[in-house]
């Protein structure tokens, strides 16, 4: 079974790249294919909709960008291989996944990283942290252009809520396709059973899961709380969303266009960002009219099971570690800042 997935998937990626470098249209303009696994209403697609306003304003007589959003050119994994090959010239992956690409990527995945949404915030916005990471992964066939908001992942579950560490005993949950998350629902004492984004409703409806793991709009605009009636606030990650481009296209651009382009990336952030707060907000409410029920067990009774993932990682990653003591550095500071006022 799973061979055939691979075989499949491989014949996918180059059908695929066969079919999108062949059709530029009869216009002359290049097509800029975007891809994203969210719903068309999702803030990921409003802040790409805008970036295709601001190129098609600026360099309109020579690329149309099209979004391809709803998982419609594949799962993220499948999308980030066609964005490595160049069949695509851009998707917006989960950081986790971005781990199997480039092990940089572990450290935004490591649980409870961040202390806050304001220490995430100035992390990812942090150029001298953000830069070297970004751009340390054209040898892997793309470069990260943009980070966007994903919220704080947090358990929800079918049968009964997790209100404990212990509950998650005995119970399959869906991670995503990453070996720091698999070893973080070791951790935590669940089994964790890693798959795409588009197959977490079926796999709670078919009760192949007991529950999952992820921010509150999945509940709504993914539909998993009409399965999922248990929404627990044990906070385990902040992982962004990153948008990745084509290293090849990206350096087939002027130094004018690539400009523009950036320019292009930085609107996509701030749109998003302007929407996450109030479609976080309208999750909540839609989640509620659908039943779910919302916890708040004691984080730290779960913070203390998966912290010593910390260690295992920089142990495992040496070349993490400068850029793990600049965060607890910021963190530090901003606690500081606080007390301070
Ligand atoms: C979030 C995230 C997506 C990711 C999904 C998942 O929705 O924004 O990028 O694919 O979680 O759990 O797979």
């Amino acid at each position: 079974m799973k061979v055939m997935k691979k075989v499949l998937t491989g014949t996918m990626v180059l059908a695929m790249a066969a079919l999108f470098t062949s059709c530029n249209q009869g216009d002359g303009k290049e097509i800029i294919r975007i891809s994203h696994n969210q719903a068309a209403d999702y803030p990921t697609n409003t802040g790409l909709l805008a970036f295709e306003k601001y190129i098609e304003e600026h360099l309109g007589d020579k690329y149309d960008v099209q979004i391809f959003p709803n998982e419609l050119l594949g799962s993220q994994v499948n999308t980030v291989e066609l964005t490595q090959t160049g069949a695509i010239n851009f998707t917006v992956a989960s950081n986790a996944i971005l781990e199997s690409f480039d092990d940089i990527y572990q450290i935004f995945n490591l649980p409870y990283l961040f202390s806050s949404t304001e220490h995430y915030h100035a992390v990812m916005d942090n150029k001298d942290i953000i830069e070297p990471i970004f751009k340390s992964t054209k040898k892997s066939g793309f470069e990260a252009v943009a980070w966007l908001d994903a919220g704080t992942r947090n358990f929800y579950t079918v049968k009964k809520p997790i209100l404990t560490p212990d509950d998650l005993k005995g119970m399959k949950i869906r991670v995503q396709q990453s070996a720091s998350n698999i070893r973080m629902m070791q951790l935590f004492g669940g089994s964790a059973t890693p798959m795409g984004f588009g197959e977490v409703y079926t796999a709670l409806q078919q009760s192949v899961i007991d529950g999952a793991e992820n921010n509150e709009p999945a509940l709504t605009s993914n539909k998993h709380g009409e399965v999922a009636k248990y929404y627990s606030y044990n906070m385990h990650q902040m992982v962004p969303d990153i948008v990745i481009g084509n290293e090849k296209f990206l350096s087939s651009l002027s130094k004018e266009e690539r400009e523009i382009f950036d320019k292009g990336f930085q609107i996509i952030s701030q749109v998003q960002r302007e929407a996450w707060g109030a479609y976080v907000e309208k999750s909540i409410e839609g989640a509620k009219e659908m039943n779910v029920q919302f916890f708040h067990p004691d984080v730290l009774a779960f913070q203390e099971r998966v912290l010593p993932l910390h260690q295992e990682v920089l142990k495992s990653s040496p070349k993490l570690e400068p850029i793990y003591n600049q965060i607890q550095e910021i963190g530090k500071s901003m606690i500081g800042g606080k007390e301070n006022e």
